[in-house]
């Protein structure tokens, strides 16, 4: 980003550079933004430049920043008791665990184990299906992410993934649709949905399906590749698991909590999976906080068996209460609502920006999940960077530059440039987002190399 020009901004940057790690990097190149403050839609680096946030920082802020109930409420509670160990019952907890259960999860599900984030809410959902069903398998999808934890990095579907050595056994993986990039022309998004589910089923029959725990996906996959399942798949998955005894579960971690313009993208696709987990949007990391839902009968399973696992901070209260008060603003406010709304105005405003520019080879959006995706050739549909790989590029580091230089924040992986605005967002200012866009993109085609 460059070096801030206020002394204050740079004196935070070099201690951080100096003294902290940065995750996902080579620290030598690292180059953060000190940022001064937060609210709403946005952020303000040292120097006074403000940025709207289009990708809700990691798609998790979505009721915004600064939002005063949520913070009243985290106020509230680590003035009343901050901690409490897991073992206890507390208001926050029973108050949030009644709210998840009766009111906003799938009718199915009969209870929730609290996390402290989205990769430890999978290596819990790893042990509850692996117990219950006495199988050591799991199978989960290319492109999805899980998690950088051990359990979870290897369910990562990723062609380079920075995996722990060595792997774990039992994790296979299997290729989904990807609409856009398919070399068969299919028919219609069902017959897409069969050849997968076919070729997925006989995948489950070599491995020996009585082996397999869980199927383990991304409904949606998330930022890396906003891939939309064709109409049928995730219901050809659940009929999968129904027939070999196999639980479904989804990572809702970026899809749940509204993404969709639903509670779940398991609501949005009308299919109920075995287990579900969550975190990002149920704090929009005010406090962290995930967890894992669970199925009545899986539920009903740990009544007389032990659940062998924990971390001193689940349940936390100063998450719950976090939660509680974001749920009710997702409620409040209408968010959901909003969501559905702006994702017709999101969808028509990324078709006009895919046929004015020949570098966007698709563009997807889902609720308010929008994914732009760059190609060498719209013809061939060559992607940017080779298929599978997330790493950035020249071509992608110009357009979020550019997007940066107008006052918005985006990122890209791989081909993708990932828009996934706060869920409070209002039309004039996707509109302006939209704008921005289509602004860079023409200085992208109009850049020498
Ligand atoms: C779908 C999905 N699952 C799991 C995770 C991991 O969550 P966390 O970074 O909170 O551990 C992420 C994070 O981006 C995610 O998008």
């Amino acid at each position: 980003m460059g070096k801030p020009v206020n002394s204050d901004g740079q004196r935070i940057q070099e201690l951080c550079k100096k003294y902290s790690m940065y995750t996902w990097n080579v620290q030598k190149d690292v180059d953060p933004m000190p940022v001064a403050r937060t609210d709403g839609l946005y952020f303000w680096d040292y120097d006074g430049n403000r940025y709207m946030d289009l990708t809700s920082q990691l798609v998790n802020v979505n009721i915004g920043f600064n939002h005063p109930k949520v913070v009243k409420a985290i106020q509230e509670q680590a003035e009343t008791m901050p901690f409490i160990a897991p073992k206890y019952a507390y208001k926050a907890r029973a108050e949030l665990s009644r709210l998840l259960i009766e009111e906003i999860a799938p009718d199915n599900m009969g209870k929730v184990l609290f996390s402290l984030a989205g990769a430890d809410a999978n290596e819990f959902a790893l042990r509850i299906a692996k117990a219950y069903t006495g199988r050591e398998k799991i199978f989960s999808k290319y492109w999805d992410y899980h998690g950088s934890t051990y359990g979870a990095a290897m369910m990562n579907g990723e062609a380079i993934k920075p995996s722990p050595s060595p792997e774990i056994g039992g994790f296979v993986k299997f290729f989904a649709p990807f609409p856009f990039h398919e070399e068969i022309p299919f028919p219609s998004e069902q017959a897409l949905s069969a050849y997968y589910l076919n070729n997925l089923r006989k995948h489950l029959i070599f491995e020996g399906p009585d082996r397999v725990a869980a199927i383990f996906i991304e409904p949606v996959t998330g930022s890396n590749g906003v891939i939309i399942p064709p109409d049928g798949y995730l219901q050809g998955l659940r009929s999968l698991c129904d027939e070999f005894g196999i639980l479904l579960v989804f990572d809702e971690v970026m899809m749940g909590f509204g993404r969709t313009g639903h509670w779940f993208a398991a609501d949005y696709f009308g299919v109920k999976p075995d287990i579900i987990t969550f975190a990002k949007g149920v704090t929009c990391g005010y406090a962290p906080l995930g967890g894992v839902l669970i199925d009545k009968k899986i539920a009903d399973y740990f009544e007389t068996k032990r659940l062998s696992c924990g971390l001193t901070y689940n349940a936390h209260p100063l998450g719950c209460a976090a939660a509680i008060a974001t749920i009710n603003v997702y409620k409040e406010e209408k968010i959901l609502e909003n969501t559905q709304r702006l994702s017709k105005v999101f969808a028509k405003g990324l078709d006009e920006i895919k046929a004015k520019h020949p570098q966007v080879g698709d563009v997807r959006c889902i609720g308010l999940m929008g994914g732009i995706e760059f190609v060498k050739n719209a013809k061939t549909r060559e992607p940017l960077v080779p298929y599978g790989i997330t790493s950035t590029s020249p071509v992608m580091d110009f357009f979020v530059n550019a997007m940066k230089g107008k006052g918005f924040s985006l990122f890209g992986r791989g081909s993708i440039a990932v828009i996934a605005p706060p869920l409070i967002i209002k039309e004039a200012e996707l509109l302006d987002a939209l704008r921005a866009v289509d602004e860079s993109l023409t200085l992208l085609e109009n850049s020498p190399s």
